[in-house]
């Protein structure tokens, strides 16, 4: 377990929360493990019919924790735990909700494009400066993105790097709504309450009928996990993650 996830269980909703606000919740290979194991715990129990994600301190997430990128020349494989949560997130059968409250940075946005229904409170904004970074889009977000953002959004995203804010990322059609910061974990864990009285055989056959080709989603993520741990090692990626710890 890490002291950077929580995890609570309220009624059939189980809830993970990033809580790292010192570093913007930057996700370290050690939170990947943790939420991977309280997903599975609660695929693999009736009394759970529900995921949601949360972030704190006014921040969903910063993405992958840059110093990780400079440690380890191994953190992107087949096995290695980011790899296996993204694909454990790309496979879920119960519904997965995020609420974002504030910055969601790289696989803070990407991971969205996993979930079944997302929140934002009006502040929130959204980028994935891969391209800036010398890498390559993640999380099966080359094949997610164009297919529910459309291409031109998701190349603004994706590769140009652009910051969305709530509202563009609602018309782009990335959210379900934008509400008051306030009522943020309200309405997200009523939504998820609203999920979890569903009928819940009726709800895994639908969502993985929306879902479609769960294989071509895995196949993406390791395709990308491939050119992501090339350019890890590149020139251009080393001296950008370089000249962000080195800020003034
Ligand atoms: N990995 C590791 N540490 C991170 C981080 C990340 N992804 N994002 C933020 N942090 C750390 C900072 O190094 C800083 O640590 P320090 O206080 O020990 O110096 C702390 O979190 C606060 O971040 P700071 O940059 O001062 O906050 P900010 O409000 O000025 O900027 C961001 C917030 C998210 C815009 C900025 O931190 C950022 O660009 N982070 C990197 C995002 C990124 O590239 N993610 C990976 C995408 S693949």
């Amino acid at each position: 377990m890490s002291e950077f996830i929580q995890v609570v269980r309220d009624g059939a909703v189980q809830s993970i929360r990033f809580n790292r606000p010192k570093k913007k919740n930057a996700i370290t290979g050690e939170m990947y493990t943790a939420i991977s194991a309280a997903l599975i715990a609660a695929e693999a129990d009736a009394t759970i019919r529900v995921h949601v994600l949360f972030g704190s301190g006014g921040v969903f997430t910063a993405g992958n924790d840059l110093a990780d990128f400079m440690r380890s020349g191994s953190i992107m494989t087949d096995s290695s735990n980011i790899t296996q949560f993204l694909k454990l997130v790309a496979g879920l059968e119960k519904p997965l909700i995020a609420g974002v409250d504030g910055l969601a940075v790289g696989v803070g946005t990407t991971l969205l494009m996993h979930c079944d229904i997302v929140y934002a409170s009006t502040g929130s904004w959204f980028q994935t400066p891969f391209t800036a970074l010398g890498l390559v889009p993640e999380a099966g977000s080359s094949l997610l993105g164009p297919r529910i953002i459309g291409h031109a959004l998701a190349f603004e995203l994706l590769v140009a790097g652009g910051k969305f804010s709530a509202e563009k990322a609602f018309m782009a059609g990335l959210l379900n709504a934008v509400v008051p910061s306030e009522s943020l974990e309200a309405e997200t864990m009523k939504a998820a309450v609203k999920l979890a009285d569903l009928p819940p055989e009726a709800m895994k056959i639908s969502k993985l009928l929306l879902k479609g080709d769960a294989g071509a989603v895995a196949q993406r993520i390791e395709d990308e996990v491939a050119l992501f741990a090339e350019r890890l090692h590149s020139e251009e990626a080393q001296a950008a993650v370089r000249a962000f710890f080195q800020r003034s």
